[in-house]
């Protein structure tokens, strides 16, 4: 089997940090979404993977990535003139996958357990296609699927006003040749994209077995900063206590905390779940719960959590705690003692900001 991993899109709901980088890439646990798919897909014991890339982010993902070998796997890029939709992401890596099975992986999708028992039972149950489903409490977000009684895929619809089940595709879809035709047949949906859902419909309206999987771990669209955060939670939940970097006896490291090789900590509090990236310095600080640092962070008097933070940011001198915060590379926060004394932003398009 080969694998499709979909790096491609606009991400606009990640703006402003989406202007200037790829959503894939943003980090969860101080480690690119992205990466997460690609281990799934290796981890899985399949070595090809194809990786769809927009002409704006392509580079960057090329640089993250490079050719697959720090993952074991060997990676060829595909770019994608624009973001026309999932199954035209499929035509466009069709000369890539033709002679193959596949998997194909939303590059913004985390799922607890891997992907290794699901191409198992795909490559074991010789059908077409296999979904992935898991209950969602805003089903009107994502494709829905329709159940027969005996638990065969009757209908799939992409974000329906009333859904019909709570019952939501994960980014995650097992295919055979037969999608090539199914996307070429479709045509394009209300927001103008060749979707995947409609493609996986044409196999069911022209009796292609589809194989629908019920996900029992946790699942995230890593669309939003909310999924961010908690895909953060979740990740970080699962890490064990490793200190390696440079601790001053001042400072207390408490429970499940990751601190990488030369990072510092001094006079300061990190309270885990929570990871510091290499060469990050925390001074006179509080790093409290779920929160990730990046590479080469500053922080000094002040105090963060349930956050992420980008590599080599700095936030210094801040009163009152930062908290639910995705802060992007090189961003600085700090106190000026100019006057008049106010508050002074340089914030890009579509940023944020919370006051109390
Ligand atoms: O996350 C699961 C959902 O993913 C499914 O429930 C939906 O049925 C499916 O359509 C998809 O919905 P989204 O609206 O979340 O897809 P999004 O536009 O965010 O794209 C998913 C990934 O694919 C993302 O990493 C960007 C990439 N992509 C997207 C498009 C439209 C491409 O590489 N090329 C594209 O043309």
């Amino acid at each position: 089997m080969k694998g499709l991993i979909l790096s491609g899109g606009k991400g606009t709901r990640m703006r402003p940090l989406t202007h200037t980088s790829a959503k894939q890439l943003i980090p969860v646990a101080n480690k690119p979404v992205l990466a997460y798919g690609i281990e799934a897909i290796v981890a899985a014991g399949i070595e090809d993977i194809g990786i769809i890339v927009s002409p704006e982010t392509g580079d960057e993902i090329r640089e993250c990535v490079k050719d697959g070998a720090r993952f074991r796997a060997n990676v060829t890029y595909i770019k994608q003139d624009a973001p026309r939709g999932l199954a035209h992401a499929v035509l466009t890596a069709e000369s890539f996958l033709r002679d193959s099975p596949f998997v194909m992986y939303l590059g913004d999708n985390l799922l607890q357990h891997g992907i290794t028992p699901l191409v198992e039972e795909y490559r074991s149950l010789n059908c077409n296609s296999e979904i992935l489903l898991t209950k969602v409490p805003n089903p009107s977000q994502f494709g829905v699927a329709e159940l027969s009684s005996e638990g065969r895929v009757v209908k799939l619809t992409e974000k329906p006003q009333h859904p019909k089940s709570d019952l939501a595709l994960v980014g995650v879809y097992m295919f055979d040749e037969n999608i090539f035709d199914a996307a070429k047949a479709i045509k394009p949906s209300k927001r103008g994209e060749l979707e995947i859902t409609d493609a996986i419909q044409w196999l069911l309206d022209h009796d292609f077995t589809v194989h629908p999987h019920i996900v029992k771990g946790w699942w995230k669209d890593t669309g939003k900063i909310e999924d961010m955060l908690e895909a953060n939670r979740t990740v970080l939940d699962t890490f064990e206590r490793d200190v390696r970097g440079k601790i001053e006896t001042s400072s207390a490291i408490e429970g499940k905390v990751v601190i990488e090789d030369g990072a510092e900590i001094v006079d300061s509090v990190v309270r885990g779940p929570a990871i510091i990236g290499s060469g990050a310095r925390v001074v006179h600080a509080y790093v409290g719960p779920y929160t990730s640092i990046g590479n080469g962070c500053s922080l000094e008097y002040c105090e963060i959590e349930n956050s992420i933070v980008l590599e080599n940011s700095t936030i210094a001198h801040v009163d009152g705690r930062i908290e639910a915060s995705l802060i992007g590379k090189n961003v600085k926060i700090c106190r000026t003692h100019r006057k008049p004394a106010a508050y002074r932003f340089m914030l890009g398009d579509n940023s944020e900001v919370g006051i109390t």
